[in-house]
């Protein structure tokens, strides 16, 4: 593949990367990219040049970039109250859960920061559910392929060896299926099980759907041997795939016993969310769980103004996904590279035949952020907001690149 030249990296940039280097833990592998401001579907860097955003900070900004309505509650709530902890009420986390168990099904609502302290709070819940039955009722079903988050419980249930080689032993109990296998599913239950883990479709993993059967079939068998379904929708929640949530798309719906949720919720005030059936939330009684932040006025507030914006997008979403999707296929269509195109609303990936990291670089050159994931799949996670004709230009860029590939 012929690639661009690397992005300019001018001298302002390079000194906010050379401070990090010395400074930051170096776990992180980001692009030479300093990113200044941004407006809408559009980012801009510290030279000034403009990118359309198609990554929208991996599914966090759902409202795209200084969205107005956003920016005029921020104000606001900043000046009256940001943070209480959990020792005292405020006015927003009740209407929040209130609005949450509507849009979910599911009633009760615990308020985290993040995806992976979400799912570690859905962790502990299987393991009390567990062991409120039987002191070896621990084991976990999960994924291959996987991702579920950094810590240590999240990571444990996470079907990818590269993320967790480095850190085992890690908490026990986790047994591993490959995804769609409703026989493999099946082998894997027994009494043993406390919970079993989904993401409906799958992320970082590579945009890998489940199928309603698969999803029915998990349903029949956490019922069977009395453990708790879990739809990680960290990634593919809260609108992104058309509906509220993804295992909302199957008719009729499936609804797990608990959901953890986060990414776009306050569109990148940071909070985490655990929703539960009343019987899964009766596995946490007072004092086994809590977040000093989660849950803060000011997160609350934006994301109560979000799920107002959101009913307001939802039919945009599955039209502008429909077209993204259509005009994916085509160049799918016109490009050898191209294995397959997945994905629901605007939750899309497109599987090359090689590696993907080269068609990244370049399309930030020519001014696209997108991203790649598991090493061959274009992952593209664009603001709710974002037109046909935001599209069209994504698709240009991508054309022209693929057109490249060898
Ligand atoms: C499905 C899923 N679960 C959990 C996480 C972890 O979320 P966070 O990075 O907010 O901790 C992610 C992050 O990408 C995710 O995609």
């Amino acid at each position: 593949m012929t690639s661009a030249p690397p992005p300019v990296v001018d001298a302002a940039a390079q000194a906010v990367m050379d401070l990090e280097r010395e400074y930051l833990l170096q776990n992180y592998a980001r692009y030479p990219l300093v990113l200044a401001r941004g407006k809408g579907c559009h980012l801009w860097d510290l030279s000034g040049k403009r990118y359309l955003d198609l990554i929208s900070g991996i599914g966090v900004n759902a409202l795209g970039h200084a969205h107005p309505r956003l920016v005029k509650v921020i104000r606001e709530q900043a000046g009256l109250l940001m943070h209480t902890s959990n020792l005292y009420y405020h006015k927003y986390q009740g209407p929040l859960a209130e609005r949450l168990a509507k849009m979910s099904g599911l009633q009760r609502c615990f308020f985290a920061n993040t995806g992976t302290e979400a799912v570690e709070g859905a962790l502990k819940m299987l393991h009390a559910h567990g062991r409120a039955i039987d002191a070896e009722k621990y084991r976990v079903i999960a994924l291959e392929n996987s991702f579920h988050g950094r810590t240590f419980g999240a990571l444990s249930i996470t079907g990818q060896p590269k993320y967790r080689q480095d850190f085992e032993p890690l908490v026990p109990g986790a047994v591993f299926v490959p995804a769609n296998d409703t026989g493999a599913l099946e082998a894997a239950f027994n009494d043993q099980t406390a919970g079993l883990v989904l993401e409906l479709i799958q992320g970082e993993g590579g945009i890998n759907p489940l199928t309603p059967s698969y999803v029915a079939k998990a349903r029949e068998l956490a019922d069977k041997y009395n453990a708790l379904l879990v739809a990680d929708e960290t990634q593919c929640g809260v609108g992104r795939p058309g509906t509220y949530f993804a295992y909302q798309r199957s008719s009729p719906v499936i609804l797990p016993d608990i959901m953890v949720t986060a990414k776009p919720l306050a569109c990148g005030v940071p909070l985490g969310v655990i929703m539960a059936n009343e019987k899964a939330a009766a596995t946490i009684k007072p004092g086994m769980h809590g977040s000093t932040f989660g849950g803060g006025a000011l997160a609350c507030r934006v994301a109560l103004e979000f799920c107002d914006i959101l009913d307001e997008l939802l039919p945009a979403i599955q039209r502008v996904g429909g077209y993204f999707h259509v005009e994916l296929n085509e160049l799918a269509r016109k490009h050898g590279c191209v294995k397959e195109v997945r994905g629901f609303g605007l939750m899309l990936g497109m599987e090359l035949d090689r590696p993907g990291k080269q068609v990244v670089i370049d399309a930030m050159a020519e001014g696209l952020l997108i991203n790649c994931t598991h090493d061959t799949v274009l992952r593209m996670l664009p603001p709710y907001i974002i037109t046909e004709r935001e599209v069209d230009q994504g698709v240009k860029i991508l054309g022209k690149l693929l057109a490249k590939v060898k």
